[in-house]
């Protein structure tokens, strides 16, 4: 049984505990961490069956098989390395992290190296899989459109940054038209969707991306455009936000604990 260690313990954090706790996942969790004391001591006592310590991430990473980082680009950014140079695997829910290429460069030959693997689960979006096959060939352009709520939008550097009033919007505000690199920037807690469809795909610089802010949805929807020699796809998800946390769709909890389940089971499908 593989045991796992959870930074960060907020919404995807409890979710992913919880579904191991309840034996949908065969894992054991060793330990969590979060900067908030008290919010792994609220994961800790959601739990029934597991009992996982509290203890700082460089113990977490000399005990476990498998770290999952669901915590913040910022948290992705200071612990991929160590992790990965201590013999862990990790799963990263903080894909926007690896926009910076360097970075990138760096844990991919960690990896590489240590034979060890990186997992990034399709989080909020879909269409990873074809996108995926499409890439075999030859692409042409991926056009991803985010539109959400705005207590989804209104706290992101661009929003605070440009100054723009979101409180007392009526209709849908286009906040944002450029490539993925700019958008991970200017909303590093809300476009994760953009940075695994990027990396999946043609890439940051290529990847064209439009966020909007609407006061008239009460969901987080994506629409995928991709174009290429397999043909053209259309995919578009309507996801239900995270009760605690608007800025996270449900869904992306449920495809950390489905890459979960995928590592556990020997049928590799889709
Ligand atoms: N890939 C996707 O499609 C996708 C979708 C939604 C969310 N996310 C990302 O997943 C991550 C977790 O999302 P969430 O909804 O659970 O967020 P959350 O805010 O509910 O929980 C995050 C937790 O991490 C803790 N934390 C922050 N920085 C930390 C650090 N340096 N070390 C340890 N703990 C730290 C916080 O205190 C908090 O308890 C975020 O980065 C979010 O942007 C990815």
């Amino acid at each position: 049984m593989i045991r796992v260690g959870i930074l960060g313990c907020g919404f995807i954090g409890t979710q992913i505990c919880q579904a191991i706790d309840r034996g949908d996942v065969s894992a054991e969790i060793y330990a969590v961490y979060d900067v908030s004391y008290n919010k792994a001591q609220e994961l800790i006592s959601s739990l029934e069956i597991q009992t996982p310590v509290y203890c700082s991430p460089s113990q977490m990473f000399e005990n476990t098989d498998l770290i999952i980082e669901c915590a913040s680009p910022d948290a992705a950014r200071l612990y991929i390395s160590e992790a990965l140079k201590n013999g862990c695997d990790i799963l990263v829910m903080s894909a926007g992290a690896f926009q910076d290429p360097e970075f990138y460069n760096e844990v991919y030959e960690i990896a590489l190296n240590g034979g060890k693997r990186i997992y990034i689960p399709s989080g909020a979006i879909a269409g990873t899989d074809s996108l995926k096959s499409g890439m075999t060939s030859n692409i042409d352009s991926v056009v991803i459109e985010t539109r959400k709520p705005v207590s989804g939008l209104a706290d992101s550097p661009y929003v605070i940054k440009n100054k723009i009033s979101l409180e007392n919007l009526k209709e849908p505000l286009t906040l944002f038209e450029g490539k993925a690199s700019d958008a991970v920037v200017n909303f590093p807690r809300n476009v994760n969707v953009c940075a695994t469809i990027s990396l999946c795909g043609i890439g940051f610089e290529k990847t064209e991306v439009r966020i909007i802010a609407d006061p008239t949805i009460q969901k987080n929807i994506h629409k995928l455009k991709v174009k290429g020699d397999f043909g053209e796809m259309f995919m578009e998800i309507k996801n239900n936000p995270a009760p605690t946390n608007p800025k996270t769709s449900y869904i992306a909890a449920l495809s950390a604990i489905a890459k979960l389940k995928e590592i556990t089971n020997p049928f590799q499908i889709g």
